[in-house]
């Protein structure tokens, strides 16, 4: 979009951020756009007509019926001459009627009425924007009406609150209205699990088989899911701070059991925890004591998760994997792909010194279904981790064109 003058219409809902649109006009009035306000009824509790007014030059609109006759109605009048509409801050409340067309308020009204591009800033307590039916309306706005979102910020919030939730800054909403610096969400909408971390087999309450699994490598890949918009439910053997769902689990059947319990609602899941292959067939509920003779610790398969999912996924759901390998990597690799029915590999070379395990860099093969291959030398795991993403965006491009999803 050129930065030419337009016609912009501000529709201030009632948040806290609401305050903050007296600068944001008057940045717009600077840049020498043309601001109308459009308040809604409750907006009138948390910002005042007069200095909006004031700032932008113009009427402020909140009343569908005004006193003074009128030749047109008013909101078709502001919906035809608006280049862009801009909702700042946006509330659950006026989402969930933009989502749903209801216009008890002016700006719905002009917003049914519009052809021009809509931007909404959300803005609101984190467990209102998390919450389901909220998710559900912004993700009808994005998918099916083509409205852009600016979306809300981690952050402590007015409401006393520390989460997602606050409205993004003057500076970016700016940037995104007018130069259409949109942050790419391509996983937008997708719901994705990420295993991480090296699963703990009790041998008793304080011994376990474990691997040398750092988890860097899976909470890498959470974190560029969740950066690209998906919903990110991170299980991890070790702990991790992150403002999206994180579980902790310790052996491969609590890793398996919740995974499980999820797998109906996801669109993807990337296994990237180093999962013992073996447990202890028994789990001493006693500290083993020392004994002057040698001890043997029974073993049994865990259960391959990987094989088991890939077994029964929908035809819309995508399974990643990750492979590590010590010989053969590209042949082994493969070869799980085709007997685990997964979508993706990525397989990594254990025997090169100072990359994988531990290590922030990894180097790594990634092989899908169609057969293709890719080579990515050593870099860090945080580049490997969106290459991964970028490449389940690619899939799932793919299953939209073959109308799968
Ligand atoms: C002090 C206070 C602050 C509020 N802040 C927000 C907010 O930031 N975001 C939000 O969605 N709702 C917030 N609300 C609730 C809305 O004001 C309420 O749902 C209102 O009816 C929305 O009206 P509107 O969407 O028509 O503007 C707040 C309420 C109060 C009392």
């Amino acid at each position: 979009m050129s930065n030419q003058s337009k016609n912009i219409i501000l529709g201030i809902s009632a948040g806290i951020a609401a305050y903050k649109m007296y600068d944001l006009v008057s940045e717009l009035k600077k840049l020498g756009h043309n601001v109308t306000a459009v308040i809604t009824k409750d907006a009138r509790h948390f910002i005042s007509e007069l200095p909006l007014k004031v700032l932008s030059s113009n009427p402020v609109y909140c009343e569908m019926f005004l006193p003074e006759l009128q030749t047109r109605p008013v909101h078709i009048d502001l919906a035809d001459n608006a280049d862009l509409i801009l909702v700042a801050p946006a509330t659950a409340d006026i989402i969930a009627k933009m989502a749903n067309g209801i216009c008890d308020e002016l700006i719905t009204n002009i917003l049914l009425a519009t052809k021009a591009q809509v931007y909404i800033a959300p803005a609101m307590n984190t467990n209102m924007w998390e919450h389901f039916t909220t998710q559900k309306n912004i993700e009808t706005l994005v998918t099916k009406l083509g409205y852009k979102i600016i979306p809300p910020e981690d952050g402590d919030l007015a409401c006393g609150y520390s989460g997602v939730g606050h409205i993004a800054s003057n500076e970016k909403i700016l940037k995104t209205i007018l130069y259409g610096e949109i942050e790419a969400k391509p996983l937008y909408g997708k719901k994705i699990l990420v295993t991480a971390g090296g699963t703990r087999e009790a041998v008793d309450p304080v011994r376990f088989i474990g691997n040398k699994s750092s988890g860097k490598m899976g909470i890498a890949v959470a974190d560029a899911a969740h950066s690209m918009g998906a919903d990110v439910v991170l299980i991890s053997t070790v702990p991790c701070d992150r403002s999206y769902q994180v579980i902790e689990v310790e052996s491969a059947q609590e890793m398996q059991e919740v995974i499980e319990s999820e797998f109906d609602k996801l669109d993807a899941l990337i296994m990237a925890a180093a999962v013992s292959d073996f447990r202890p067939i028994t789990t001493s509920k006693q500290k083993i004591k020392k004994k002057n003779e040698d001890i043997t610790i029974e073993l049994t398969r865990n259960p391959d998760i990987l094989e088991i999912l890939g077994r029964t996924k929908r035809e819309k759901q995508v399974i990643v994997g990750f492979s590590a390998e010590s010989e053969n990597i590209e042949k082994n690799a493969l070869e799980k792909l085709e007997k685990k029915k997964i979508d993706m590999i990525i397989a990594n070379d254990i025997t090169i010194p100072d990359i994988g395990f531990g290590s922030d860099e990894n180097a790594v093969i990634i092989l899908t279904r169609d057969k293709k291959k890719e080579i990515l030398q050593r870099q860090s795991k945080i580049q490997i981790a969106k290459h991964i993403c970028n490449k389940l965006v690619g899939i799932f491009e793919e299953m939209k064109e073959a109308k799968k999803i």
